[in-house]
């Protein structure tokens, strides 16, 4: 018998089978086999939130939540964070190796040279009420880009694929930003292809009266780091929205839009708003033991603490609590700063967060550089989403390269009614 297998024995039957075991799976389909009868379907894995399935094989992004580790095409995300730029993270996510200088220049030519959107998207922006929340606007308006470019649903086009890559990249932050002069009023303030990508997009943001912006090189340092650690994080919500949807074969821009619109969930992408939310209510330092108190009478969560994956510190987290402070001896010091401190001083010596592997998470920091920098509640998520659509791409064309893919559709147990004949109106009850 191999030893890369696993033995089931159906004490429906009697029956043993024995089903391969390969890279620590079991393959679903191989346990179709196993059957009572002739007529029987065959035996499913029932998996609600996907929490013990892998959906696909990926070489894209390693993450060992208990040991605090995440990796990008095998480069620790700290020493991406420390040396790489966000446009050369974007093509060591999509490319799977790091450029030299004459790829990365190409890369960030293309991607500077695509930044411009259609006049009609603005006309279409104008539509929206002036407190529409800029993640709606983001999530129609790149579901939109495809009415422009009916040639990315090439897909199967390499030279057309790029395209819409440089294309997706490139104008997501134009949207964002289009999106929040919307929500102010303000003129939109068109790409300056002489800028970095966040120097770009700081521009296009905030630039009022000034012949020529200059974006701040801390905040524009800062803004670059925090799209490299949101760049991708694999099969998450979003992720798994890019894979599922761009499975029918759809362009990538619709695909986009599902994964934005994924994102935009409370639940995903919406947390470090939360954190704000949360740190106000607790109003002072003095206060934390008390709210501590409630969230272990479980009466409260701490948010941004805990995490699905990471069972022990987030290895982002560690990154933006460094990058904070740069940000607040610019910009000054967030005040609620020293209420999150001392959150995490109580929470990581205290034995119910220690027992509960309940470590401080990307968004608990990320909100207060926000929030410093000047961005209101509603931007964080459209932050999260410029530098997380290289990772959605990244998962985009590693889904359509792999034969073993197909459009996504899972199964369901039934447990609704048998056949039943149907009920004239005047005889319903
Ligand atoms: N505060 C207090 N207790 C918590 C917290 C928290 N933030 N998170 C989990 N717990 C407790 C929970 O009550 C449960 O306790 P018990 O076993 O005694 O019933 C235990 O820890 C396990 O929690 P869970 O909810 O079953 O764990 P999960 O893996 O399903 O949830 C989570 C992960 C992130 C949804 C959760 O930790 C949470 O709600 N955290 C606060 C919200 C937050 O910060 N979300 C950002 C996630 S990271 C960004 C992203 O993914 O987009």
């Amino acid at each position: 018998m191999s030893q890369n297998s696993l033995t089931v024995v159906d004490n429906r039957t009697g029956k043993k089978y024995e089903i391969p075991i390969k890279n620590g799976c079991i393959k679903a389909m191989d346990l179709r086999q196993i059957k009572v009868d002739e007529q029987d379907f065959g035996l499913m894995a029932y998996d609600p939130a996907f929490t013990n399935t892998a959906s696909c094989t990926s070489k894209i992004t390693f993450i060992d939540g208990d040991r605090g580790i995440l990796r990008y095409r095998g480069y620790p995300i700290e020493q991406l964070a420390e040396k790489s730029t966000y446009l050369e993270t974007a093509y060591l996510v999509l490319h799977g190796e790091l450029p030299n200088k004459s790829q990365l220049d190409e890369w960030t030519y293309h991607i500077t040279h695509h930044t411009f959107i259609h006049e009609s998207i603005k006309k279409f922006l104008d539509g929206f009420h002036y407190d529409a929340h800029p993640m709606g606007m983001l999530v129609s308006t790149v579901g939109a880009l495809s009415t422009f470019y009916p040639d990315a649903k090439d897909i199967f086009n390499p030279d057309s694929r790029r395209k819409q890559i440089y294309r997706l990249i490139g104008k997501m932050p134009t949207l964002a930003a289009f999106a929040y002069r919307h929500m102010l009023g303000m003129p939109f303030v068109y790409p300056d292809n002489e800028l970095s990508y966040p120097g770009n997009f700081l521009n296009m943001l905030f630039r009022t009266t000034e012949i020529k912006y200059k974006p701040n090189p801390v905040l524009e340092h800062a803004l670059d780091v925090l799209f490299i650690l949101h760049a991708d994080h694999e099969q998450n919500c979003s992720a798994n929205a890019m894979r599922s949807v761009g499975s029918s074969h759809v362009d990538p821009y619709s695909a986009t839009a599902a994964a934005t619109a994924a994102l935009y969930g409370p639940l995903h992408g919406g947390a470090n708003e939360e954190v704000i939310h949360m740190l106000r209510e607790i109003g002072s330092v003095q206060n934390v033991p008390d709210y501590i108190k409630r969230v272990k009478a479980k009466e409260k969560l701490l948010m941004g603490f805990g995490h699905r994956v990471y069972k022990n510190y987030d290895p982002r987290a560690k990154i933006i609590k460094r990058i904070a402070y740069e940000v607040f001896d610019v910009v000054g010091k967030n005040p609620l700063i020293d209420i999150a401190l001392e959150c995490e001083r109580i929470a990581l010596e205290d034995d119910y967060f220690v027992s509960h592997k309940l470590y401080p998470n990307v968004d608990f920091y990320s909100g207060l550089i926000y929030q410093a920098m000047g961005f209101p509640f509603s931007m964080f998520t459209v932050l999260f989403a410029i530098g997380r659509t290289s990772g959605w791409l990244a998962q985009w064309l590693e889904m359509l390269g792999d034969p073993e893919q197909k459009i996504a559709r899972p199964r369901q147990v039934f447990l609704g009614y048998d056949q039943r004949n149907y009920v004239p109106l005047e005889q319903r009850k």
